[in-house]
């Protein structure tokens, strides 16, 4: 890789003699040390074209691919750029660091997100055809249920963070239920997963428990299978071994839960915060479905995909790649190039051409599920709680906006205890992953598609509410 001029991490020139904020001797914008992505983004836009040079964690260089075409381009292309992670050049000279922050995104696994061709096909085709079972009347059920399940276990006391009470248990308590997770184990997954995917000190611990849980599932659903991902994935033509069901159930929650807390936070802060996108959602120029799509442009859950790796030197974005070279597929880039979005303020209404969800043989094939589970949770959410206001001033939201994602560190509520929270669920103010789930089951034999028990009418709509405020 050539080295280029310095720029400093938000793209403008640093003053003779300062020590640029993020950006190492060569001048190279340092992945791990940028603060404010969107700026830095368009100055390395400007400065290097669709294509720049940055350092990762270690100061090992990579390929940050900022334009909407040089995404597609890569992300379609995989003969030439590979999701097989053992071809980066920087492991084969033993450059990664044993404790890089990286080797969970990038260390190759026996999982199909590492794969090409047949092997991607055997792999992905299995949770593929797994997950096409759940249609989203089915789905619908089941977030009401929790997001009903949720709301009376903080609801009794008026105020909540709707990060950590509701956005984040939320996919995870209903894929958990898509996986074959009866409800009274499904909660088992919650905490542990959470924990591990914080990478908190006792992620290891946690990783084991998650491990246990789903090996555990796995062996009843060769007994009793269902409808249900497990036992699609162990019954399916692909002939996954025991140890592909495992990783492959896991892999599911985590990216489930990766894209799609992001999607719920940002949608919800959006509607407490924003005059303009509220007053866009009551006065009928968005559904709640187009608001989704604007938020997956804007804020996409997922900043940057670790990535791609050359399989064969080439050229792209007017950048000579090298084999082996690591492209990281920049989708918040993507999503605002100016040769596609001159103008990021026009409202795209609807248009589902983001890359928030990839695209080519790796894109996401949980994106209708993604897209329910935000859509009704929301919905429900606000109809539960249509006075929900913030209960701090918006500058006092915090949020964490590095150059793998942007997201609110928690949304504090208020909002008047449903009068109804007792038809909710019986177990009042008892907190989240702590309560049983209603329709607790002596055995884990519940399949999926059996729905839960009925749920209390609607309070008025929440749209009305909106416009009132
Ligand atoms: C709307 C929320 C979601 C977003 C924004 C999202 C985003 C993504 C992205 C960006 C990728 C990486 C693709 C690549 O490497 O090019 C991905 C992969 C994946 N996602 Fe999602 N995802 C969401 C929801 C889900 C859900 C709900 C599930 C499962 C129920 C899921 C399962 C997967 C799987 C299995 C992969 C790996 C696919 C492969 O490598 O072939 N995702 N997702």
């Amino acid at each position: 890789m050539t080295t280029p001029s310095p720029i400093s991490a938000d793209g403008l020139m640093p003053p003779p003699g300062c020590p640029a904020h993020g950006m190492a001797q060569n001048g190279l914008v340092r992945l791990p040390e940028i603060t404010d992505p969107a700026r830095t983004y368009e100055g390395l836009r400007k400065q290097y074209g669709p294509v720049a040079p940055v350092l990762l964690h270690g100061d090992i260089e990579a390929w940050m691919v900022l334009g909407y075409r040089e995404n597609l381009e890569v992300m379609r292309t995989p003969k030439l750029f590979s999701r097989d992670s053992r071809l980066w050049n920087a492991f084969i000279e033993n450059r990664v660091p044993a404790d890089s922050p990286l080797l969970p995104m990038v260390a190759w696994q026996p999982l199909c997100v590492f794969a090409d061709g047949e092997e991607h096909a055997r792999l992905r085709g299995a949770v593929v055809d797994g997950l096409s079972q759940f249609n989203r009347r089915g789905m619908r059920k089941y977030v009401t249920h929790y997001t009903r399940q949720l709301v009376a276990g903080f609801g009794a006391g008026g105020a909540a963070d709707l990060v950590r009470n509701y956005a984040e248990p939320l996919p995870m308590l209903v894929v958990s239920r898509l996986l074959g997770m009866s409800p009274d184990k499904g909660p088992l997954l919650v905490e542990p997963t959470l924990d591990l995917l914080r990478g908190s000190e006792t992620a290891a611990a946690s990783n084991a428990v998650v491990t246990q849980v789903l090996q555990d599932l796995v062996a009843y659903k060769k007994t009793a299978p269902g409808d249900d991902l497990a036992s699609r994935l162990i019954q399916h033509e692909s002939q996954l071994t025991d140890t592909e069901v495992v990783e492959h159930l896991r892999l599911t929650l985590v990216a489930a839960h990766q894209g799609t807390v992001n999607l719920i936070a940002h949608t919800l802060r959006l509607i407490l915060t924003d005059r303009r996108f509220r007053g866009n959602l009551s006065g009928g120029h968005m559904t709640l479905p187009d608001a989704l799509e604007q938020v997956m442009w804007d804020n996409p859950s997922i900043g940057t995909i670790p990535g791609r790796w050359a399989t064969s030197d080439t050229t792209i974005g007017g950048q000579h790649i090298r084999k082996g070279d690591l492209l990281m597929l920049c989708i918040a880039a993507a999503n605002v190039d100016p040769e596609q979005r001159p103008d990021v303020s026009v409202p795209m209404h609807g248009n589902r051409s983001h890359l928030a969800l990839s695209a080519g043989p790796h894109e996401c094939p949980g994106g209708d599920i993604g897209r329910a589970i935000a859509d009704t949770g929301i919905d429900e959410l606000m109809s539960i709680l249509p006075d929900m206001t913030l209960a701090v001033p918006e500058t006092e939201i915090g949020i964490t906006s590095n150059w793998l994602t942007t997201r609110p560190d928690a949304l504090p509520v208020r909002f008047t205890p449903p009068r109804s929270l007792g038809d909710l669920h019986p177990a009042q103010g008892a907190p989240v992953a702590a309560q049983p789930l209603p329709a607790a089951a002596a055995s884990p034999a519940v399949p999926f598609p059996q729905p839960p028990a009925a749920v209390p009418a609607r309070p008025r709509s929440w749209w009305r509410s909106l416009l009132s405020r």
